[in-house]
């Protein structure tokens, strides 16, 4: 069995974060997203591993190189243009070949990895077997209506009606069938190749289509406030550890962990909560489900709920909270007049003042 993960994609919904970063790479609890996926796929026994990408194909070369680190083998595969999940299974179809496989979207997280779901798969083999999880807001997903029996008879992909409340989960299991179902549709309304459509187009073809339902979380990390709510779920299981150094006038408190090099000088961390590796805290507050990544200096300031990205610097600021802050972004105070707000934003940045 081969996975294949998905990794190119626009990210139009994180932006601007997603302007100059790939989504799939955002940190949750100091860790980029798409490395809970890879780890899950080689904790599933599965070390074949397809990586679909795009326009930000050079960050996530760089980041992944050939997986050895994550100790599986890596091919890229180059998708020109994201039109859609079945045509980045047909754009690897040189690559899967007749292998079955575990195709997986690179900015999804599942609690409790996908070991289970892959064995059941290699118990019993179909053309595909689904995820479903039970949704608030099912419009923003591809959803799925099951019969009395529980089979799936129907796959509409971001219905505005949506028939049920089950949506359906990033992780899909494939024999080769599927490719002959992506080269049979045809796009859908926003212009894509859906891989809902294809496995609509195995159920209409009589083609065995499994379907299981997660009770533990899932988190599709599309959107600000989903990427907060991981943070928050990883950030609960964190072991805590203190590497770096804490004057006699800083304290953490509960689960915290301190990465190598990073320093706290009269500073407060209430966890859960991460402080990356050589990130400076002064005079600072750091609340709870607050993740910190590396070589970032706070100081003066208060700051809980939140994410912050690598070498971003914040001075003086009384208090941020439920915010994701890019890499290498300063933000402060200016002693200069008239008092006033100074920004430069990128495009579609969001700012809420208090
Ligand atoms: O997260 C689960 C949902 O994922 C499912 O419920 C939907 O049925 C499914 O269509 C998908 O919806 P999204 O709108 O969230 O997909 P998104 O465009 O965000 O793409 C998912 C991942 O696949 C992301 O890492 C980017 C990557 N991608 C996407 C497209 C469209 C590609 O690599 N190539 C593509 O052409």
């Amino acid at each position: 069995m081969k996975a294949l993960v998905l990794s190119g994609g626009a990210g139009t919904r994180l932006r601007p974060i997603t302007h100059t970063s790939a989504k799939q790479l955002v940190p949750v609890a100091n860790k980029p997203i798409l490395e809970f996926g890879l780890e899950a796929i080689r904790d599933a026994g599965v070390t074949d591993v397809g990586i679909i990408v795009g326009e930000t194909q050079d960050e996530i070369r760089a980041h992944v190189g050939d997986g050895s680190q994550f100790d599986i083998d890596v091919t890229y595969i180059h998708q020109p243009e994201p039109l859609g999940l079945a045509h980045a299974v047909l754009t690897a179809a040189d690559y899967l070949a007749d292998d079955d496989f575990v195709m997986y979207l690179g900015d999804n997280l599942i609690a409790g990895g996908i070991t289970d779901f892959v064995e059941q798969f290699r118990r019993e083999p179909s053309a595909a077997q689904i995820l479903l999880a039970r949704v608030r807001d099912p419009e923003r997903f591809g959803v799925a209506e099951l019969d009395d029996a529980g089979h799936v008879v129907r796959l509409v992909e971001k219905p505005k009606e949506p028939v049920s409340d089950l949506a359906l989960v990033g992780v899909y299991l494939f024999s080769s069938r599927i490719l002959d179902a992506s080269r049979s549709i045809e796009p859908s309304g926003r212009g894509e190749l859906e891989i809902t459509d294809a496995i609509q187009w195995l159920i209409d073809a009589g083609d065995p289509v499994q379907s299981t339902i997660v009770t533990g979380w899932w988190k599709d990390t599309g959107k600000l406030y989903d990427m907060l709510e991981a943070n928050r779920i990883v950030l609960d299981s964190l072991e805590p550890r203190v590497s770096g150094s804490l004057d006699a006038d800083s304290e953490v408190q509960g689960r915290v962990v301190v990465e190598e090099g990073a320093e706290l000088i009269n500073s407060h961390v209430r966890g859960p909560a991460i402080i990356g590796k050589n990130t400076r805290l002064e005079n600072t507050f750091v609340g709870p489900y607050t993740s910190i990544y590396h070589s970032c200096e706070i100081s003066d300031t208060e700051i809980e709920h939140s994410i912050v990205l690598e070498e971003t610097v914040i001075r003086d600021i009384s208090r941020i909270e439920d915010s994701l802050i890019g890499k290498q972004v300063t933000v402060g105070r200016e002693p200069r007049k008239p008092r006033a707000y100074r920004l430069m934003l990128g495009d579609h940045s969001r700012i809420g003042l208090a």
